[in-house]
């Protein structure tokens, strides 16, 4: 049998998976032409050999700026314009996306060898033979010696004659512009554009749209997209989240021989997506945050030596029971525990990253004190943690 029967004989729940993957633009992105239009307009000039104004794009994770932007790129291409999509989580350093930039047009160079000033110079010839040279620098933030980077691309156009090069960049971390040299925060923001977060009824129609296209006919009900919608919108209005969660939820359906899937898939694929989303977000967790993290998995699983002595609120834990523990894991894997000032600041870090949620205890029998709760369920980030560290 070819794969192709294959897939259409065992495929009730998926139309096309390709779908459902992050790379996918889809033609129509509601709730983003206003931005898609601002962009194109943005860019306009390009088309007839002028240079476009700097444009940076903030918004927070998953509210479609890459997306939306790609959706302009495909629709732009000529002979005078070329927009080019450089990721500088990749591209992350001034060579390294002159290097990209340039070997659409000369493919030797990706070869390493060649200097910085040689880059510059073929810049400037290729921008001077009448193109205008627009780089979408995607999670510009990550670019190592940004200034540099921004301070070479605005100065070339003094010395390009003809056409120009300009910039498109893209990040979800405001905080970045601070660190920015004044010079370069002035060229990167000649324009600004902000991406707000979706609302859930937002979501329910994008959600909607990618299961038209995806899955099979009437395969989600309606229930089930409000739910996946609903769950988004806390998560901060992430489509990517949405996605992930409804592409879970289908494989479930999928997988358990269902072709319907209803709010119990959603449910548990929300489980797998934040258990995947948190083991990204530990992996890259230096050792004593893991310990800490594992500690307050370890009493949210076993139990509370406190839990008698005042009334627990809804899983929240004492800040100085977590210490202990803390303690006794360092003990346990041979490690010396940091002060409990070094451990403020980890709680904070893994309260910013969402991995857990702390508040101030009303006075009680120990006075006012920090209460921690877990953001996950106890027994994954356990087994995540506890792999990674070895116990
Ligand atoms: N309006 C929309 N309609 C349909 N799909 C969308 C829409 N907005 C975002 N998406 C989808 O959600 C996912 C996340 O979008 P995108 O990658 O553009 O987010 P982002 O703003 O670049 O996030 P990050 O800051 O994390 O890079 C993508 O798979 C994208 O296709
Ligand atoms: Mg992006």
């Amino acid at each position: 049998m070819t794969n192709f029967t294959g897939s259409l004989s065992t495929n009730r729940v998926f139309r096309d998976t390709n779908v459902l993957s992050p790379h996918f633009v889809p033609e129509v992105l509601p709730f983003r032409e206003q931005q898609i239009n601002e962009i194109r307009s943005v860019i306009a000039p390009a088309l007839e050999n002028k240079k476009p104004r700097n444009l940076f794009v903030y918004g927070k994770t998953g509210t479609g700026k890459t997306v939306s932007v790609k959706r302009v790129m495909e629709t732009l291409n000529g002979v005078v314009a070329s927009i080019q999509y450089i990721n500088c989580r990749i591209y992350n350093s001034r060579y390294r996306v002159l290097q990209k930039a340039l070997k659409n047009f000369i493919p030797e160079l990706e070869k390493s060898g060649f200097g910085l000033p040689f880059l510059y110079e073929k810049m400037i010839e290729i921008a001077s033979s009448g193109k205008q040279l627009i780089l979408v620098l995607d999670e510009i933030d990550m670019t190592k010696d940004l200034d540099e980077l921004i301070y070479t691309l605005t100065r070339a156009n003094d010395e390009i004659k003809g056409g120009g090069v300009s910039i498109i960049g893209i990040s979800n971390k405001l905080s970045f512009k601070d660190a920015l040299d004044p010079r370069s925060k002035s060229s990167l923001y000649e324009t600004e554009m902000v991406f707000p977060p979706y609302t859930s009824e937002q979501l329910r129609e994008i959600i909607k749209q990618r299961a038209e296209l995806g899955l099979n006919e009437n395969v989600i009900d309606q229930s089930a997209i409000n739910l996946t919608a609903a769950i988004t919108a806390q998560e901060n209005g992430d489509a990517r989240y949405a996605l992930k969660l409804l592409y879970n939820a289908a494989e479930l359906a999928e997988h358990n021989g269902k072709n319907k899937i209803s709010d119990e898939e959603v449910e548990l694929a929300r489980k797998k997506v934040d258990i995947d989303i948190a083991s990204e977000t530990v992996a890259t967790l230096p050792e004593n945050h893991q310990m800490v993290l594992f500690s307050i998995a370890n009493i949210s699983l076993n139990g509370s030596r406190y839990a008698r002595l005042d009334v627990e609120e809804d899983g929240f834990l004492f800040s100085g029971e977590i210490y202990e523990e803390y303690e006794r894991t360092c003990k346990k894997l041979h490690k010396r525990a940091r002060s409990v000032r070094w451990y403020h600041e980890y709680i904070s870090d893994l309260e910013m990253l969402g991995l857990i949620s702390t508040k101030m205890s009303s006075k009680g029998i120990r006075g006012h004190t920090t209460l921690i709760k877990l953001g996950h369920d106890a027994k994954g980030i356990l087994e995540i943690v506890g792999k990674n560290l070895g116990c």
